[in-house]
């Protein structure tokens, strides 16, 4: 046993930037938090449910030194990030050179060395929480791109874990990840997992592609080698890349659209939007890779052209704030703020505007009633690591009625063939499909919806954190375990 196991750790530790609640100190300066409800906490209730578990990650709130507190079982373990860290590290690093970077360069990634600086800092600070806190032999399981170098720094600290890592968002290809001036640190950092999973199969063989060229080690269709010294065994250390598509608390969210009250509040919305004959909904973070630009213009042009009448019609667009101090997100909400106003001051009348811009989140019952009452639902994407709100939709039609407009940007539309695929960047083509689900007959949409449903409630979260911990465990015990 290392020196450095703790005598009493958890068995299972997440990693994830951050925790599951937000916390906050209150006018007496004493900690709240309030749960802050991810799938990645429902997926894996069970597994913190039948084992000794804990959860490092960021409160949500700058310079908050806390404690380690318990919820429902898990123990939480505050990491701290400054004001300079949430600057460099989370808006900087993660935010304006990784999100970027990863998502096509929608948007020009920023190159900064001393945000380099401080993604390093920080990552070293959630490996040295999760060794901290980690049994002899335990699993950890990290989580996402703001973390990538964690799983390196945590096997130095503690060769003895078992580390399974899985990226939320695109791996992009060599051609983009190249440009990356900390290329190779970054997939050494990943590396130091057992288990590298991604949201696509193409993620995986970009992500393989790249070590083969990026290093001197060896590749077996998902399988990489690192060197004898690295295996602890004789032989070379494995690491396996495979695509595990996440998905959500499907049973949950279908049972929560089915209520009453949810179903009272769909028709409601209908009515309180005066009837619309057709309704469309998008429902994004207000983030510069969901396509919301693309889709309004179709949208205006669909009016312009007499296509979609703007009496009878209303895109409900909910937009959530986010990652408000990044330069890029400041100017997608100008733009979107100015398309959208031009669209209803061009077509609406009294009482009527064609586009309902809401630039607020929502609580679920909210979500599941505006899902329940849209005719057609917009996910266009320009590029997108999975897309749960398309999930989310399916979920809630247990009517088996409705039409999904599916970015294949996304990594959705791999799983999702009952939609109508689009390529949002064009625009033409994105017009005749929205006009095509519209008008889509109800035979056709039902037997639509009811292939979308066995999916989306086939294949939910736990579902997913099965698999993938079961793919980890499958990797060989290293002698340094035994
Ligand atoms: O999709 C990646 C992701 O980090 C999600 O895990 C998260 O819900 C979303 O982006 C918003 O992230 P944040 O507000 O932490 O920047």
């Amino acid at each position: 046993m290392p020196s450095d196991a703790p005598a009493h750790g958890y068995d299972f530790v997440v990693v994830a930037n951050r925790l599951p609640v937000d916390v906050s100190l209150d006018d007496d300066g004493e900690p709240t938090w309030t749960r802050s409800p991810g799938g990645l906490v429902t997926a894996l209730a069970p597994v913190m449910a039948s084992t000794s578990g804990a959860w490092v990650g960021w409160g949500g709130s700058p310079d908050l030194e806390l404690k380690p507190f318990d919820v429902d079982g898990t123990e939480l373990i505050p990491v701290v990030l400054t004001e300079d860290d949430l600057e460099k590290f989370y808006e900087g690093f993660s935010n304006d050179t990784l999100w970027p970077l990863y998502h096509d360069v929608i948007e020009p990634p920023a190159f900064h060395r001393q945000w380099w600086d401080s993604y390093q800092k920080v990552n070293r600070r959630f490996a040295q929480a999760a060794a901290d806190q980690a049994a002899q032999g335990a699993t950890v399981w990290v989580h996402d791109y703001q973390l990538q170098l964690v799983p390196k720094m945590l096997r130095e600290l503690r060769p003895d874990l078992r580390i399974g890592y899985f990226h939320h968002i695109p791996f992009p290809p060599l051609e983009l990840f190249a440009q990356l001036p900390w290329r190779v640190q970054v997939i050494e950092g990943l590396l130091g997992a057992d288990l590298v999973g991604f949201q696509r199969a193409g993620d995986a063989a970009n992500f393989v592609r790249i070590v083969r060229r990026l290093t001197d080690l060896t590749t077996r269709g998902q399988m990489v080698t690192l060197s004898e010294a690295e295996g602890h065994t004789g032989r070379g250390r494995h690491v396996r890349a495979a695509a595990f598509p996440i998905s959500i608390d499907s049973h949950a969210f279908d049972e929560l659209a089915r209520t009453d009250a949810v179903r009272e509040r769909a028709l409601q919305i209908r009515r309180e939007l005066g009837d619309p004959e057709f309704l469309l909904l998008g429902v994004d973070r207000l983030d510069y890779t969901k396509g919301i630009r693309h889709r309004i213009k179709a949208y205006g042009e669909l009016l312009l052209d007499g296509r979609l009448s703007p009496q009878s019609t209303t895109l409900v667009q909910v937009a959530s704030p986010s990652r408000e101090n990044v330069g890029a997100y400041q100017q997608l909400r100008d733009d979107v703020e100015l398309l959208v106003g031009r669209i209803n001051g061009d077509y609406g009348q009294v009482g009527h505007a064609p586009v309902q811009y809401l630039h607020q989140s929502f609580p679920m019952e909210e979500m599941a009633a505006l899902y329940l009452a849209a005719d057609v639902m917009l996910v266009t994407a320009l590029r997108d690591g999975m897309n749960l709100v398309a999930k989310e939709y399916v979920a809630a039609r247990s009517d088996d009625r409705g039409a999904l407009v599916l970015s294949e940007f996304t990594g959705a539309a791999d799983e999702l063939t009952g939609s109508v695929l689009v390529n949002p960047h064009d625009i033409d083509g994105m017009k005749d499909a929205i006009t095509y689900a519209v008008h889509m007959d109800a035979r056709e949409s039902r037997k639509r919806m009811r292939r979308l449903r066995r999916r989306v409630l086939g294949h939910d979260v736990v579902a997913w954190s099965e698999d993938f911990l079961a793919a980890l465990n499958a990797v060989p015990v290293r002698a340094s375990r035994d």
